[in-house]
């Protein structure tokens, strides 16, 4: 459930009228509603009980200081990928002993960053990193807390770019390692061995490749246990889908019960990794349609939002729901909508029965996970605007960027 729904004939921000909003910040914008991703977060933490587990926010689906904040005032963990991420979480007020440390390439630079902060744990993705982090830990006479993150080799069934925990994904550790490469960490001097790690994909809408993952998992887990490598806590990673159109995914309540189930008393506690699930319907994209076209096959609706502010469609072919701001009255009309980069590719949505005319705003729902933070500058367009809509108040938590700052930090030769 979200807070966006129409009252009186007119999209509504929880208690803003979406056009007022349009008119006083300026198009394309993106508008999230705190009701909603605080909502989302809480159902998720709910789900779990007093079962001990940290729901670490994927910071990558949205690393606005301000959402970040909300959700390290709910007492909320983060997942980070990068060094860039760490120090936003640091910035917005985050607990660095709730960070875990995901991703293939980190650099020995972003690992002492990481043990300076003091991270929860470093979600370790083979072999060579763990050999580089425990020189990394030595060279600061500290110890890395680690999971080693194991590739399961389940098939998630989303989209292949978003698939990951298959042998030919570049992620983790192959199952068939698994074992051999926690006796390795056993031995290094600087590595403090924590739990055991995996993310099997994003956009999952269905409980059995969770299953599937966790029943592999639990398997190594009690492999380890009977050669003395004892692990506090289990990371299920993030994953749990969304509805775009018409999806079912499982309710928070329902994943974590059936993950509770599988782990049969055992005394693990649980890390959630979750981007997707709290912030995409807790945003949209607010456009502005700058001209209706006939083209000799289809019309279109050339919208002012572009692929370079909403990447998801034009890079997965995702769907995203695309309504009027203000419905009218009148025959529908099927549409391409477009945005002005020059490219083919450019679409926020393709086919979309609409009854529209130029000057109208439309919202592109499910636009607050991977929306803004996959946002570029292509075609020397700036970054657009970020509100944040809490009651009846708004608040903007990112300026539109402004010209000169598209070519902050370039230089001419002398
Ligand atoms: N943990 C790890 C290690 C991840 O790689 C990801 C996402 C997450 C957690 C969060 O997954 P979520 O709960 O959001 O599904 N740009 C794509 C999604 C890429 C996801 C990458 N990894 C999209 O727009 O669909």
């Amino acid at each position: 459930m979200d807070h966006f729904g129409y009252q009186h004939g007119t999209l509504m921000a929880e208690a803003l009228p979406v056009a007022d909003l349009a008119d006083r910040f300026g198009t394309p914008l993106y508008l999230y509603s705190r009701a909603t991703l605080e909502r989302h977060w809480h159902a998720f933490d709910r789900a779990v009980g007093d079962h001990p587990h940290l729901i670490c926010y994927a910071v990558k689906a949205n690393a606005n200081l301000a959402v970040l904040n909300l959700l390290a005032r709910l007492g909320s963990g983060f997942d980070i990928v990068s060094g860039g991420e760490l120090a936003r979480v640091l910035q917005a007020g985050g607990d660095p002993t709730k960070v875990v440390f995901s991703g293939v390439g980190k650099s020995a630079d972003e690992m002492r960053q990481a043990l300076t902060a003091g991270i929860h744990c470093f979600n370790v993705e083979s072999e060579a990193e763990l050999e580089r982090l425990n020189l990394v830990a030595r060279e600061m006479s500290v110890v890395a807390p680690v999971s080693l993150r194991i590739n399961p080799d389940v098939d998630a069934n989303t989209h292949p770019y978003i698939s990951t925990g298959l042998k030919e994904n570049k992620f983790g550790i192959p199952m068939a390692r698994a074992l051999d490469s926690y006796r390795r960490a056993a031995r290094l001097s600087h590595i403090e061995i924590k739990g055991v790690d995996c993310h099997i994909g994003s956009q999952l809408t269905s409980l059995p490749p969770f299953l599937a993952a966790l029943e592999r998992l639990l398997a190594l887990i009690d492999q380890l246990e009977r050669e003395g490598i004892h692990l506090e806590h289990l990371d299920v990673g993030g994953g749990l889908g969304v509805t775009y159109d018409d999806e079912t995914p499982p309710h928070p309540d329902q994943y974590a019960r059936a993950l509770l189930q599988g782990l049969k008393g055992r005394r693990l506690s649980l890390i959630f990794e979750p981007g997707r699930a709290i912030m995409a319907n807790a945003g949209i994209l607010v456009t502005r349609i700058e001209y209706l076209k006939q083209g000799e096959e289809r019309d279109f609706a050339v919208v002012d939002a572009a692929m370079n502010d909403l990447l998801r469609p034009s890079l997965y072919g995702a769907w995203q729901k695309i309504i009027p701001v203000t419905p009218r009255a009148g025959r529908e009309r099927l549409y391409d909508v477009v945005g002005p980069v020059c490219e083919t590719g450019d679409f926020l949505g393709k086919e979309r029965q609409l009854r529209v005319k130029g000057g109208d705003l439309l919202a592109v729902r499910s636009a607050g996970a991977y929306g803004f933070a996959m946002a570029s500058n292509y075609n020397s367009r700036p970054r657009v605007a970020e509100v944040m809509v809490d009651g009846s108040q708004a608040h903007l938590i990112r300026e539109r960027e402004t010209l000169n700052q598209l070519w902050q930090g370039e230089h001419l030769l002398p």
